[in-house]
């Protein structure tokens, strides 16, 4: 298996891809290609007006990922989540239905 990826409904209007790839076949341009994907089937349901996606901020293969499929850097958030590490972070991007071209 090269990776996964999951499109989920966050309200009737805007859905999040999330992905993942194999680590051996990392740089190699798949979740790049996997993020293209998810944001059409993401589109095919005409409510759907906004997808975002969120990564570690520290994560800037994903940032790269999420920003070559189209989606634009809008913020952080602060302390989204409590791992074993300690706090994380969530630097949030979206595309609007009007900016995205499939
Ligand atoms: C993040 C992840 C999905 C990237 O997968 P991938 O198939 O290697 O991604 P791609 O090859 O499509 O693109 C990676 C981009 O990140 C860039 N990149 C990689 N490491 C980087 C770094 N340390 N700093 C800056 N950019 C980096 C690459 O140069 C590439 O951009 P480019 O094509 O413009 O050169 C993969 O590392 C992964 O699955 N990580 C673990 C799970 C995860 O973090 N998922 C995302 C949760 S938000």
């Amino acid at each position: 298996m090269v990776g996964i990826g999951e499109v989920k409904r966050v309200t009737r209007t805007c859905a999040e891809i999330a992905y993942a790839v194999h680590v051996e076949q990392w740089g190699r341009g798949f979740a790049t290609q996997l993020a293209r994907l998810l944001l059409e089937v993401a589109f095919v349901d005409p409510a759907i007006a906004r997808v975002q996606g969120t990564c570690d901020p520290r994560n800037l293969a994903s940032a790269a990922v999420l920003r070559k499929a189209g989606l634009l850097y809008e913020g952080t958030m602060r302390h989204t989540a409590h791992l074993r590490d300690g706090w994380r972070d969530s630097a949030m991007h979206a595309v609007l239905r009007g900016e995205w071209s499939a």
